[in-house]
């Protein structure tokens, strides 16, 4: 790998630790190696023309003709990497500055915040007798887990997404932050580390949590117990292992193949950033055109590894500038396509599926016909959620105004939250905005809520409540989530709820109310 040693003054670097890694992960994962014809790229993933694959699904699942275009469609599969995902690129890229610049050292531990993938990739570190410690704020599929342990990562699970609640003049902020900070101090006391020096520090944790800051929370916990943190949302060698690698890759393969990516669309998804970032980056620097299109999940919708827009939105690298175009694409309808892909024989995760369907969705409204689709991971972690495609109706998210003009099809309202119960106002509200009588609204108390949302049953309290409907049942809560996830627990058990978009904050009279008049702390525990 062209190692100069002499590039470290203070000579920190630990010799053995970067002897084990180039052995164990540089050597295995795709980087620039100089030789006698030049720079080139080594240990590249398959860039895979799956065109008729592609156009055979296209007929037999969505009834679309598209045997006579001129269409072209390639899978780059990242998913045949170390660790299963496109993140043992910026892994290996980060791990590989930081022990070059004498950062990270043998025995040392690393701490980052990971939805998945890029912990898995950090994974591989425990070979070289590095500790890893994610911390994991959103609901991961179990597959992620089982693997993220198999890895011998160690797992502090915040368990925080759960809907939020909007400006409860700010005391519930204060409260959820206190009670995260306790269960983080105990889950970092069972993993060995000092809870004084946590202690010392609890005003600003509480403060990130308040925010849900994770991404800084790790920051913190790194620096306050000397581990090394990757900050993969802020570290430009994200981006820049995308743009000087992976991209050059594509480009490199493609012009093996008589093309150049100068000619093709790359579609990918959002999770930090750095994928879309570098490749951006690559495609205007070499060929000054935009040439990247990223694909989201619409709000509400859980696709495996990726942000919708929302929560991407804000992140140092979301710059929709550098995009050639953004477009939200619905899960559900890409599902059937992954099914039809992995049957196939590919192995393709649910983030590559929204983006095939997008590349579907582009290519029969003729908008280009060379695609590059960006294959992050396979469907190994994600069997599960797979097996359930085609024999689970979703729940159908609705709006105030859908439910209002057809206010005589439901029977059941049923309030969902964990933390927070309607007041007599809140119900009224929700009464009125619905246009359903206050006698078939139901409030659960918010252990049977979290007993539900825990996936283990159905608490007899909400069993009963859905036998007596009659008619349609609808889940409500602050501001839509936790909803949806609790309509999501009942679809998996067979039952069909539909779930309120925007919950009880979004209703056009909540504005006229303060929160507080609407709900209050929920004390029934
Ligand atoms: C499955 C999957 N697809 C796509 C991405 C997007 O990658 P990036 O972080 O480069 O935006 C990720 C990121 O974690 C991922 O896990």
């Amino acid at each position: 790998m062209g190692t100069n040693l002499e590039q470290n003054q203070n000579n920190t670097i630990d010799k053995v630790l970067l002897e084990k890694f180039e052995e164990e992960i540089w050597n295995k994962v795709p980087h620039l190696e100089n030789n006698e014809e030049g720079a080139k790229i080594v240990n590249a993933t398959p860039l895979v023309d799956i065109t008729s694959d592609f156009k055979e699904c296209a007929k037999e699942i969505y009834k679309l003709d598209l045997s006579n275009s001129e269409l072209q469609v390639y899978g780059k599969l990242d998913s045949t990497l170390l660790t299963g995902s496109i993140k043992v690129r910026p892994a290996a890229n980060i791990i590989h500055d930081a022990i070059m610049t004498g950062k990270i050292k043998s025995g040392q531990t690393v701490i980052e915040a990971t939805s998945g993938n890029f912990g898995i990739a950090l994974g591989m570190l425990s070979k070289l007798g590095l500790q890893v410690v994610t911390i994991v704020s959103r609901k991961l599929q179990e597959g992620v887990f089982h693997e993220l342990r198999n890895m011998n990562i160690k797992i502090m699970d915040l368990e925080m997404d759960i809907c939020p609640a909007p400006g409860m003049e700010g005391k519930k902020d204060e409260l959820v932050a206190k009670a995260t900070a306790a269960n983080v101090r105990s889950q970092l006391s069972q993993l060995g580390f000092d809870a004084s020096i946590y202690d010392n520090s609890i005003t600003e944790i509480e403060s990130l949590l308040a925010k849900q800051d994770i991404i800084n929370l790790a920051k913190l916990l790194s620096k306050i117990y000397n581990c090394f943190c990757p900050e993969q949302y802020d570290n430009d060698l994200n981006v820049n292992a995308h743009r000087t690698i992976t991209g050059a890759e594509i480009d490199q393969q493609l012009h093996e193949d008589g093309n150049s990516l100068e000619n093709f669309n790359i579609l990918c998804t959002f999770g930090t950033g750095g994928t879309s970032g570098g490749l951006s980056r690559y495609i205007s620097e070499k060929y000054d055109k935009k040439g990247v299109h990223v694909i989201f999940p619409p709000g509400g919708q859980d696709v495996a590894g990726i942000r919708t827009h929302n929560n991407a939105d804000g992140l140092k690298y979301y710059q929709p500038d550098r995009y050639a175009g953004e477009y939200e694409v619905d899960f559900e309808k890409a599902k059937p396509l992954l099914k039809f892909f992995v049957d196939k024989g590919h192995d393709i995760g649910e983030s590559s599926a929204l983006e095939l369907y997008a590349t579907l969705q582009l290519a029969s409204a003729n908008k280009g016909n060379k695609f590059v689709v960006m294959i992050c991971d396979g469907i190994e972690k994600y069997r599960k959620n797979l097996e359930k495609i085609g024999k689970i109706q979703p729940p159908r998210q609705v709006s105030q105004e859908e439910v209002a003009s057809n206010s005589e099809n439901y029977d059941k309202i049923i309030w969902i939250h964990t933390q927070y119960t309607p007041q007599e106002g809140g119900i009224e509200l929700l009464a009125k905005s619905l246009g359903i009588d206050k006698s078939k609204i139901f409030v659960p108390n918010a252990r049977t809520a979290q007993q539900l949302l825990s996936g283990q049953g159905i608490p007899d309290e909400i069993n009963n409540s859905l036998q007596e409907s009659k008619g349609k049942s609808l889940m409500v809560c602050m501001a839509g989530r936790t909803s949806l996830m609790a309509a999501n627990v009942l679809a998996e058990k067979g039952i069909v709820t539909d779930s309120l978009i925007g919950g009880i904050t979004e209703l056009p009279e909540a504005g006229n109310s303060q929160l507080s008049e609407l709900v209050k702390q929920a004390s029934q525990f």
